[in-house]
């Protein structure tokens, strides 16, 4: 489009050789990478010599000619004329280009992020997150902002709490669902979108301790809606990261054809199939309980798609979902398992509309009711089927992007042993 026009393109080098004669120097605008050809007799020996000083990542403003040339990182390159030096960049800038360990590049996450690995990943997590807006927005959803600052606990992972002036402990949300029903139950079809916080005591490469989640909650909708609204979410968003994203997905090395095929409908399991599953495949697993990573990769690797496990046992589960008419010893929940061994991406339910159950479930789990006063009278005052779920945006982007852990999945982790950068 440009071919043909003098530009100037300001941007940060990554690569530097010359010949005498001739000189490359690649540069990263931000955006991708632009190859830049100096000729030494065409210009002057200022620009020339301002070659010599060029670094990784001396940040540099470049004047030139763009040429169309096919051997040239996108296509293009340009002619430089002039070439001005913005901010030298010492020669013990860290990252190099040669192999690094894990925790010195989260030690300086902040320079990682310029690696064209890492931009790839961002991008994909921009699109998808964009995709979420749209989709919902497309169903005529309203997003709510939920508290971050909460007087209720909402699950049973780890708390961070800090001092709230007179009211006692504040605690960091590890759900908005709580408001998303009082949402619901105001305005019909909600979602949140927002980070949440569990102070858990994993090193696992699943877990972050802040990680961003997205909670829709839909007034009439039970469990069955419920997954089909999941499987259409998830496969939109696949659909729509190979469409827009097969670049960076290519950077990524991820392999496509695993990601093609993810359409509706996913495969169903009931709770009960899935342990006899497990122990078919040589799992302990007692039967009653949340299943662990190992057991959810077991499950997930008999399907080429997402596959639902729903029904657990109630102890396994949180007080607030439905007990199962059908199954009184259960409740109507699904937990969505990736494939290729990416476990659980959402957890979701119907939730507990009798307002005797729900408080008896609140004082069964040590719970103050007092706290909850507000989510019971949800079920006080017109109470209604209602049903929603949780999709964790890094362990989705990290399965789109076939990243083995979820650190690279957001720009700045926030792990067990990390608070920095
Ligand atoms: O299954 P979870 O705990 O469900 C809830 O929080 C419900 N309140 C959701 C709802 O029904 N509205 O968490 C939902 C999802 C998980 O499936 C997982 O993808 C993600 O949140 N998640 C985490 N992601 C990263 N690090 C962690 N420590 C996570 N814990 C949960
Ligand atoms: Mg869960």
């Amino acid at each position: 489009r440009e071919v043909g026009r003098v530009v100037t393109v300001r941007g940060w080098i990554t690569t530097v050789r010359s010949s005498g004669k001739v000189a490359f120097l690649v540069m990263r605008d931000g955006t991708g990478l632009l190859q830049c050809v100096v000729v030494k007799s065409a210009v002057s020996q200022d620009v020339w010599d301002r070659f010599a000083q060029l670094s990784l990542e001396t940040s540099v403003a470049v004047t030139g000619e763009v040429r169309a040339d096919a051997r040239a990182p996108g296509g293009y390159e340009l002619g430089v004329t002039d070439l001005e030096i913005i901010g030298a960049s010492p020669l013990d800038y860290p990252i190099q280009p040669k192999e690094h360990g894990i925790d010195f590049l989260l030690d300086h996450r902040h320079l990682w992020l310029r690696s064209p690995r890492q931009r790839a990943i961002a991008t994909v997590r921009s699109e998808l997150e964009q995709g979420i807006h749209d989709f919902f927005y497309e169903r005529e959803f309203l997003r709510v902002d939920t508290p971050i600052l909460t007087a209720a606990i909402g699950e049973r992972s780890g708390l961070f709490s800090t001092e709230y002036f007179d009211e006692g402990n504040a605690y960091l949300a590890q759900t908005g669902q709580l408001y998303g029903e009082a949402a619901a139950a105001a305005w019909g079809k909600i979602y949140t979108f927002g980070p949440t916080f569990r102070a858990e005591n994993s090193k696992t490469r699943r877990h972050l301790t802040e990680f961003w989640m997205i909670e829709p909650e839909v007034a009439w909708n039970d469990s069955n809606d419920n997954m089909i609204l999941q499987e259409d979410l998830v496969s939109y968003l696949v659909q729509r990261a190979l469409q827009k994203c097969s670049a960076q997905l290519t950077e990524l090395e991820r392999d496509l054809t695993k990601l093609e095929g993810i359409k509706p409908p996913f495969v169903r399991l009931e709770y009960t199939d899935a342990v006899e599953l497990l122990h078919r495949k040589g799992s302990t697993t007692l039967g009653c309980e949340a299943l662990g990573a190992e057991d959810e990769s077991l499950i997930a690797a008999d399907y080429d798609r997402p596959v639902f496990v729903m029904n657990y046992p109630k102890e396994a589960k949180a007080f607030y979902m439905k007990e199962n008419p059908a199954d009184p010893r259960t409740v109507l929940c699904d937990d969505l398992l990736a494939p290729e061994g990416y476990g659980e991406i959402i957890g979701g339910s119907q939730r507990e509309d009798d307002y005797d159950k729900l408080l008896a479930r609140i004082v069964e789990e040590g719970l103050d009711p007092a706290a909850y006063a507000w989510y019971l009278d949800l079920r006080r005052y017109g109470t209604f089927v209602h049903a929603g779920f949780g999709i964790g945006l890094e362990r989705t982007i990290a399965w789109i992007c076939g990243l083995p852990h979820l650190r690279e999945a957001i720009a700045f982790p926030r792990m067990m042993h990390r608070l920095r950068p």
